[in-house]
């Protein structure tokens, strides 16, 4: 049969490209915790991976024929993308399912957002389309991300014969807080993919979630397969990786800039609403007030990579974060000490130095759906690190026994797990991180992806 016979869709790919100055393009590896976990899927293994063509630099590269082997990059409109991507799956999936709406003000379903939702269609009549032309008989397609909903119906209407599946990254939103959308729309999504034989999620609770917004709307899951797969850090690739000469050098240079013998406090996300990083400031400003003698002693060290920044709340969200930090380190600081080390340029190699020394590692987010931050830490860290854990992360169900926990919202609480976290004994510590270690690592990226691409065959044609 011609065609391929396994295949992944995504909005981000494995790569995109720039073009340079002199006009030649420049290839750049993804990121992310979706494309951490597809990586392990290669040309090798006869996979294709159909993306969207996001920057420019990505439709000139496809306007030239240049591309990778096992990759295929859909060229849609511009306008059609900004309408999909920011629009509907970034202004309305993404706050649904991480319950981002300020209620009062948002969100406000008009004719404006009828406009992007019909973009939305556009944008996943694409991808059904170019999937249904490049798969083989009876293949398996895995279409990942609250990007493409519609993708599993519109495909299994071309294409019958397929094996279809979808994974979801995100949390699920509970039923109440999803009735927000219209219930057309609601509808739509939901049979959308409840178009695919089987369905995944990081954890139970998103599932579950799942599976009674279906019940609500639209009678029950219609003998769709829902399945678990709690995606892990990548060991391997870690653990080589952070020992490279660039996270040495960069190891040094950190060290410099917290000072000697100072303890880190480390945070390593995109700039991002959810990730909640205006109250682990606020918490280390309570904490720096609650326990003065930490004062010179440590630093919060915080990686805040810009993302989505065609979406004006998150320039805002940025620019709350550098004036929170100017703040703490204008009414703290001292002229040995700067008591905040924010980091916003995007710098791999860096963070991995931050991951190595860090003593306590933050992650408090209001709602997330596995977090992997929570889960490499541990594999790298040099000489075992607390972690202070949201309860809403997904990664909590796997790591809550040997993390501090949290409510994200409340800061005094998460205040007091920071001191306890930097009072901790260095035996603990490193007993603790190894657990942690174990636990985060116990469903690698590879396994995860060949275990749902199993189940999916596995499934009965409907
Ligand atoms: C989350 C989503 C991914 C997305 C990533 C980065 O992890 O689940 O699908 O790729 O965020 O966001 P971006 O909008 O830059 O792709």
């Amino acid at each position: 049969a011609r065609g391929a016979e396994v295949l992944v869709a995504s909005n981000r790919g494995p790569v995109s490209y720039e073009v340079r100055e002199d006009g030649s393009l420049h290839t750049k590896r993804g990121g992310g915790g979706l494309v951490s976990g597809l990586s392990a899927i290669g040309p090798d293994a006869g996979a294709l991976w159909v993306c969207s063509a996001l920057s420019d630099g990505d439709r000139e590269a496809v306007r030239r024929g240049v591309g990778e082997e096992g990759v295929r990059m859909l060229p849609v409109p511009a306008d059609v993308h900004a309408d999909a991507y920011n629009g509907i799956a970034n202004s309305v999936l993404w706050f649904v399912h991480h319950l981002l709406y300020q209620t009062p003000l948002e969100p406000v379903f008009d004719a404006g957002f009828r406009r992007q939702w019909a973009a939305y269609e556009t944008y996943n009549r694409a991808f059904a389309e170019a999937l249904a032309e490049e798969a083989a008989d009876g293949a398996a397609v895995l279409v990942q991300d609250y990007h493409l909903c519609l993708v599993p119906g519109m495909l299994r209407e071309l294409r019958p014969d397929l094996r279809i599946g979808h994974f979801s990254h995100t949390p699920w939103a509970p039923p109440d807080y999803f009735a927000l959308l219209p219930e057309d729309i609601r509808e739509q999504l939901l049979r959308g993919m409840l178009g695919a034989d089987r369905l995944g999620f990081l954890t139970r609770r998103w599932a579950d979630a799942f599976t009674a917004c279906c019940e609500q709307s639209v009678g029950g899951l219609a003998g769709t397969e829902v399945g678990v797969h709690g995606l892990g850090a990548d060991a391997d690739f870690l653990r080589e990786r952070s020992h490279r000469p660039d996270v040495e050098e960069r190891i040094v240079a950190l060290r410099e800039e917290i000072g000697e013998g100072r303890k880190a406090i480390v945070r390593v996300d995109r700039t991002e609403l959810s990730k909640n990083i205006v109250r682990g400031l606020l918490a280390y400003r309570q904490l720096l007030d609650d326990h003065p003698q930490w004062r010179e002693r440590v630093v919060h060290v915080a990686f805040a990579y810009p993302s989505r920044q065609d979406l004006a709340v998150y320039r805002d969200y940025m620019a709350e974060v550098q004036r929170v930090t100017d703040e703490i380190n204008a009414g703290y600081g001292t002229p040995g000490w700067t008591p905040v080390l924010l980091n916003l340029k995007d710098d791999f190699a860096r963070s991995l130095a931050a991951y190595r020394l860090a003593d306590v590692a933050l992650v408090n987010p209001i709602r997330d759906g596995m977090n992997l931050v929570a889960k490499e830490v541990p594999v790298v860290s040099d000489e075992g690190c607390a972690l202070v854990l949201s309860r809403e992360a997904g990664a909590y169900w796997e790591l809550r026994e040997d993390a501090i926990t949290v409510n994200p919202y409340d800061v005094l609480e998460t205040a007091r797990a920071l001191h306890e976290a930097l009072s901790m004994a260095p035996g603990e510590r490193a007993e603790r991180t190894k657990r942690l270690s174990a636990a985060a690592t116990a469903l690698p990226p590879a396994r995860w992806f060949l275990d749902q691409l199993n189940a999916l065959r596995a499934t009965q044609p409907g």
